[in-house]
């Protein structure tokens, strides 16, 4: 009836809605910091832009090539616009990317602990993920381990960068280092959900993919752009795979709104400034307040924190009872938590000290 790989498949934890989270512990504010959203929403201007759009697009197909989107992503990151291959957020090119690689018997390889997407998908796929964990004591992603676990079945490996939920950031050098010793058949995706968040200024690799067949970089809107419900995400990449994966992907994936807002979001890169800015501004404070307290923790480049607590199903009902809804679901010992307005961010760092040994 299905395929025997996909038979104990488990569906992706979605967030419990904050409606039911509310009425359960009788909380007037619930701060949600558990999918790494942006709490400061998106520009203004991406609504201003929806709400202008002729309701008689309505009755036709979207620009299959989404055009305006197109040419706004390529001269913000400066690739060629017939690099670009755009989806229902970075999700959807992650799910694309391993149907167009992987088949039954070869493997890719990721670090542990990563995005479990990448993981579910080539499991629909019957390929294996081989997992290699990263430096315990620092969290970066262990290079040498995962070339070693190259064979002649690897058909791709995953990085991503930051890394989701660790928010270690992987230096540019160190990543080109790693592409040039992997062989030229094996896909390195480089997912930059996050890439906004880091502190450096040359945080991607998007550059290199002009030079790299083998070399694809993720993006979304989802996270800075504070777009997580519009469903926006790219992919840049070149022959041969630009092509096929234009032509796998569904001929009208993103709507006119994907594609009128996104172009806005995109476009206004002052606003991005000031939501990076307030990020890292609450970052450097959370973490110093962990640091001061001798709680362990990653050094995050991201708009959220890997924290080891102990027994995270305890740490994580206490929080959710005081109105904090983190990710406890991912390990025994960390969660993830978001950064979220100031005032948040205050009230959890003290529901933090309140609860952990
Ligand atoms: C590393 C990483 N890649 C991709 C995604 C998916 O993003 P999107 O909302 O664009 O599907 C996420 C979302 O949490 C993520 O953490």
């Amino acid at each position: 009836m299905m395929k025997e790989s996909i038979k104990n498949l488990a569906a992706y934890e979605a967030e419990i809605p904050a409606e039911v989270v509310k009425a359960k512990y009788g909380l007037q504010h619930l701060a949600r910091l558990s999918a790494n959203e942006s709490v400061y929403g998106p520009s203004p201007k991406v609504a201003q832009a929806i709400k202008a759009t002729s309701d008689d697009i309505l009755g036709y197909y979207p620009d299959g090539q989404a055009t305006l989107l197109r040419q706004a992503v390529a001269e913000l990151d400066d690739v060629d616009p017939e690099n670009l291959v755009f989806g229902v957020g970075a999700d959807e090119l992650i799910q694309l990317l391993t149907r167009t690689i992987l088949t039954p018997g070869t493997n890719m390889i990721v670090p542990d602990p990563t995005f479990g997407e990448y993981a579910l998908h080539a499991q629909i796929e019957q390929a294996e993920t081989k997992k290699v964990p990263v430096n315990v004591k620092s969290g970066h992603v262990d290079f040498k381990a995962m070339l070693a676990a190259v064979d002649d079945k690897t058909a791709m490996v995953w990085l991503a960068n930051p890394n989701n939920p660790t928010g270690v950031f992987e230096p540019v050098a160190d990543i080109l280092a790693f592409l040039d010793k992997l062989p030229k058949s094996v896909v390195l995706v480089v997912d930059e959900a996050y890439y906004n968040f880091a502190d450096e200024s040359d945080a991607t690799v998007a550059q290199y993919v002009k030079d790299y067949a083998n070399l694809v970089v993720l993006r979304t809107l989802s996270k800075a752009y504070g777009l997580a419900n519009l469903r926006v995400g790219y992919g840049i990449m070149t022959d041969p795979l630009y092509p096929v994966m234009q032509a796998v992907r569904l001929p009208y994936n993103l709507n006119t709104y994907q594609i009128i807002g996104g172009t806005a979001a995109v476009k206004d890169q002052a606003y991005l400034s000031e939501v990076v800015a307030k990020v890292q501004s609450e970052r450097i404070k959370f973490q110093k307040f962990l640091h001061h307290n001798d709680v362990t923790f990653y050094d995050s480049q991201t708009n959220f924190i890997w924290i080891k607590v102990g027994d995270t199903k305890k740490v994580g009902a206490y929080l959710l009872s005081k109105g904090y809804q983190v990710n406890d679901r991912l390990n025994k010992e960390w969660i993830r938590i978001a950064l979220g307005t100031p005032e948040d961010n205050e009230g959890m760092r003290q529901a933090l000290l309140d609860v952990i040994e």
